[in-house]
């Protein structure tokens, strides 16, 4: 595993955007796993400023990302669709029917999921995969668990992650429960991983993710056998790291 530290948060985004950039560059018709969160806005931003100055093409990628809120359509602000729509696709030039995000609309869970998993497979499978990292180890929608879910999967969100999303809705009822996720198995088959993570809330899960044992009670732990993870943090999120 490479670390790479940076002073703070701008630093972090800079720096995940040059991978992501060589990526773009090196391979224009890649096929790019995205996540959304707070953590990678700063780094679409920069991507942004860089297609803005001419520096990078987006014409020939292909996006496919981790999660989305089950129920949700593209036009409500709390989907996963939305908030790429607003942080990146609607600023590049990426072709907008070369973005995937499972189908939130979709209320029958075998047929979202097995469609997803069928847009993975016919992509050819993903170069580069951005992710975040949750407080208690998640990646994508896959919590701690008894075991590794491998494949694109209906997830049950736990009541404090419904409690903590209420805020942004009008009423109870139309707080997801549930959502669609990208399994384990599809993350770590990805050509390269590249983990983004700031703040000092981070830096003990970033500790026991990278440094402690493997288990899918800690998810992202699977990461340490993928060969090619770049983590990127600021110096709050690494200062734990031995
Ligand atoms: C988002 C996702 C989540 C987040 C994680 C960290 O698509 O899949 O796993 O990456 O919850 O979120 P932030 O960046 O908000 O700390």
């Amino acid at each position: 595993m490479r670390i790479i530290k940076t002073t703070d948060y701008e630093n972090m985004s800079r720096m995940a955007a040059n991978i992501i950039s060589a990526q773009v560059i090196l391979k224009p018709d890649c096929v790019l796993g995205l996540a959304t969160g707070s953590t990678p806005i700063g780094t679409y931003e920069e991507l942004v400023r860089r297609y803005d100055r001419g520096d990078l093409d987006f014409s020939g990628v292909t996006s496919i990302n981790l999660d989305e809120y089950k129920g949700l359509s593209p036009e409500n602000d709390q989907s996963y669709r939305y908030f790429m729509n607003e942080h990146l696709f609607s600023h590049v030039n990426i072709r907008p029917e070369k973005t995937y995000v499972p189908d939130g609309l979709e209320a029958d869970g075998e047929k979202a999921c097995a469609s997803y998993n069928e847009i993975i497979r016919q992509s050819g499978g993903i170069d580069l995969q951005l992710l975040g990292l949750g407080h208690n180890g998640h990646i994508g929608f896959n919590e701690p668990a008894d075991a590794f879910d491998k494949e694109t999967h209906c997830v049950d969100l736990t009541q404090s992650t419904i409690d903590a999303n209420a805020r942004f809705f009008a009423s109870m009822d139309e707080v997801p429960k549930q959502a669609y996720t990208m399994g384990i198995g599809t993350i770590m088959r990805a050509g390269k991983i590249l983990v983004v993570v700031s703040g000092a809330d981070k830096a003990q899960i970033v500790k026991d993710a990278f440094f402690g044992p493997v288990t899918p009670q800690v998810p992202a732990s699977i990461l340490q056998f993928h060969r090619d993870v770049t983590l990127v943090g600021d110096e709050a999120a690494l200062s734990l790291i031995p």
